[in-house]
């Protein structure tokens, strides 16, 4: 039995858009499949390698192939009138598609987001007598060359973390075909460090003239939720005892916990070597969407100071507790069911001036300054210069 499954799956394949097994000697042939490429070819690929890079190619139902033709890639909006759901009638459930976008399975959107990543880099910087070289972007063109939609990719490359086929490809593809990797599938953390460098965070989410921000936290992982923490650090100059962290649940826009900064059962103080001290608690996050932290500052319980409030997953207005009536600012990054439970969100960045948020992958610290962080006081020197 084993064997006749195992002499099966090396006569068939898995389509892309349909996720079907189908045979690999129905090549070519209308009922068979064809070569899909997921950089399409009308968007700048004339010949080898780039035509030909098996990190681009995988196998499509002939039909779907034909469907898909050159849409970018992307879910429909409000505003698609057109919006098929499934895409083709041999498309998988979940793909969906309008005039000009096509949204492949949810299983695989990450996969296809990495190759694009890899597409863009690999032929997006130097082909020699070929102009425009390939990008990504959220206005995608022929002539130009650019594929998107970036945000989309973005998004799917968070939401589908690599899977095991994918890595073994990848694998497969090094080891007897290409000999190059695509470094997106070993470390899908580097597109957002590419194409979200900087989430606008200094006037919104994050300024240096802060007495105490939120600098990371960790809400989600596979299996059951573990090592959850928010890290709040505090100017030690800063009266710590009148910050209370607050909790809110994004469904219903209402609190579920305040944590005042001053209890020792709730808080752990760590220093930071400079003139900061690292509150860290354990506690107990929902898992968004749009749930909220907000950081706050007052003694009297009618008269808060907001100090910060984020969210993860979606915005949110609060309707009650410190925060109420105000809304929240949305990271834009997100952790998921596949999540380490060693993955945070937090801030980075050589100074107090450009901290900007990312995702950790197995790189949480509770306690201490995060990975690329310093908080030197920079502030300090500037007053010293004269004007
Ligand atoms: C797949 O479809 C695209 C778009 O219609 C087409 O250009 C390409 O030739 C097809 N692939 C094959 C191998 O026929
Ligand atoms: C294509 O590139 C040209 C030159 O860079 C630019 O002016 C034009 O706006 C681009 N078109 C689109 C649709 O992005
Ligand atoms: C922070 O302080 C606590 C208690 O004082 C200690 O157990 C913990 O190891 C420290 N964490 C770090 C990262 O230094």
């Amino acid at each position: 039995m084993l064997r006749m499954l195992i002499i099966l799956r090396l006569l068939q394949m898995i389509e892309i858009y349909s996720l079907r097994a189908v045979a690999k000697k129905l090549a070519g042939r209308p009922d068979g499949w064809n070569r899909e490429h997921l950089w399409p070819r009308s968007y700048g690929l004339i010949d080898a390698p780039a035509l030909s890079d098996l990190h681009n190619i995988r196998p499509a139902d002939v039909n779907v192939n034909s469907s898909r033709g050159n849409k970018y890639y992307g879910e429909c909006t409000d505003t698609s009138t057109d919006c098929l759901r499934p895409a083709n009638r041999e498309a998988a459930l979940d793909t969906e598609t309008d005039k000009q976008r096509w949204a492949p399975p949810l299983q695989v959107r990450g996969d296809i987001a990495r190759s694009l990543m890899y597409m863009a880099v690999c032929y997006g910087f130097h082909v020699p007598d070929r102009n425009p070289p390939l990008q990504l972007s959220d206005s995608p063109n022929v002539q130009n060359r650019t594929m998107g939609l970036l945000s989309e990719l973005l998004k799917w490359n968070e939401i589908d973390p690599p899977s095991r086929e994918e890595q073994l490809r990848n694998e497969r593809i090094c080891k007897l075909y290409q000999h190059n990797r695509n470094p997106f599938i070993d470390h899908p953390e580097y597109a957002n460090l590419i194409w979200k460098p900087t989430i606008p965070t200094i006037s919104t989410t994050f300024s240096p003239s802060l007495q105490a921000w939120v600098n990371e936290f960790h809400y989600n992982n596979k299996g059951e939720d573990r090592n959850e923490f928010v890290e709040v650090i505090v100017k030690r100059s800063t009266d710590a005892s009148t910050l209370k962290l607050i909790l809110y649940n994004g469904a219903d826009g209402k609190m579920y916990a305040s944590l005042p900064l001053e209890d020792g059962q709730v808080f752990t103080i760590n220093n930071s070597n400079s003139g900061f001290l690292i509150f860290t608690t354990f506690v107990r996050l929902q898992n968004g969407p749009a749930d909220g932290i907000a950081l706050v500052s007052g003694r009297n319980d009618d008269h808060y100071e907001v100090i910060q409030f984020l969210s993860y997953g979606g915005t949110l207005k609060a309707k009650d507790g410190p925060a109420k009536g105000i809304e929240s600012i949305d990271l834009q990054l997100q952790e998921t069911k596949k999540s380490s439970d060693d993955d945070s969100l937090g801030l980075t960045g050589q100074s107090l001036r450009e901290l900007h948020w990312r995702k950790f992958v197995r790189g949480a610290t509770p306690g201490k300054l995060n990975i690329g962080q310093r908080i030197e006081d920079t502030m300090i020197h500037s007053k010293i210069i004269p004007h």
